[in-house]
């Protein structure tokens, strides 16, 4: 018996990192699942990206595990084909339980990050594309009468600033802090309206995870190379942690454990944002 036996869930990002992590536990854990990823390069991103690979080993994963997997090739900034992958999984699961609006970028460095191209990329990533999502789910999850559960993957970039230079009020930088902070809005009138209907609205919150967006070059170099002392600090003093850290939080506010939880920011960052 397990958590999400008979559910299905409907993952952004889910060809590689946290996403991945995320459908590999709930379908462990009983669900259908569909996974959705742009599995292709953003140019504005200076790190590689998923690939079509990267998404059809998932989806075997996924099989491995006994789910019944819909993998689909689909870019969250495209909202015509965010309503075509919702309704693609309504039709072949005949509903969805649970969403994870996880899809993200960082375009914070290397050359394009300058260029407003990277702004746009962030925000229609990180704040466009989770309100597609969360649009095109809405109608069923009223109409199904089955209630559910919505988790939104924000950042602690939600809360706070991070930018030490004039060179990070990048483009790419404030889209990710605006997008970040912008899907808290977005959690608190979904939950404010969905609650009744027994639908739930949270967002998880990671501080460092070990995963291509941080664990690149770029990254070290442009960001952590110069920072001042204490930069991204968190009480437990230890670097980032592995995808499966949020998952359990992500799987627990998706849980009928987590039924009387919604429009939570639940920060699973080390104790970060008391810095
Ligand atoms: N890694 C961290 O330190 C960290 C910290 C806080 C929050 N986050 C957030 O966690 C989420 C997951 O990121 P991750 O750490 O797993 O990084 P990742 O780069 O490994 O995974 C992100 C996935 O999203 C996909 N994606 C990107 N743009 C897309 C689009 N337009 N349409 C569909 N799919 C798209 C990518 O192809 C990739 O598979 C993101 O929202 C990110 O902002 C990450």
């Amino acid at each position: 018996m397990g958590r999400f036996d008979g559910k299905t869930a409907i993952i952004t990002g889910g060809a590689r990192g946290q996403g991945r992590s995320h459908a590999l536990r709930l379908a462990g854990e009983g669900a259908n699942i569909a996974i959705l990823d742009i599995a292709d390069q953003v140019e504005s991103v200076a790190y590689p990206m998923a690939t079509p690979e990267d998404l059809a080993a998932t989806e075997r994963d996924l099989k491995d595990l006994g789910a019944d997997v819909l993998a689909i090739q689909c870019d969250v900034r495209d909202q015509a084909a965010v309503e075509a992958a919702v309704a693609a999984t309504e039709e072949r699961f005949g509903a969805i339980d649970i969403v994870l609006a996880n899809a993200g970028i960082m375009a914070s460095y290397g050359e394009k990050s300058q260029e407003m191209a990277a702004w746009h990329d962030s925000v229609d990533t990180m704040l466009n594309g989770v309100y597609f999502l969360m649009r095109a789910v809405t109608p069923g999850l009223i109409e199904r009468g089955r209630g559910g559960a919505i988790c939104i993957t924000g950042s602690t970039s939600s809360f706070r600033g991070v930018a030490y230079k004039p060179e990070m009020l990048n483009p790419g930088q404030m889209g990710y802090g605006a997008a970040k902070h912008g899907v808290l809005a977005l959690m608190k009138n979904f939950a404010m309206v969905l609650g009744k209907h027994g639908v739930r609205v949270n967002t998880v919150i990671p501080a460092g995870v070990s995963t291509t967006m941080i664990d690149n070059d770029f990254f070290s170099r442009d960001l952590a190379g110069d920072a001042p002392g204490g930069w991204m600090a968190n009480v437990m003093e230890r670097g980032p942690v592995e995808p499966e850290e949020i998952t359990h939080a992500v799987a627990w506010l998706c849980s009928d454990e987590a039924r009387f939880v919604t429009g939570q920011a639940l920060a699973v960052d080390m104790g970060t944002l008391l810095i």
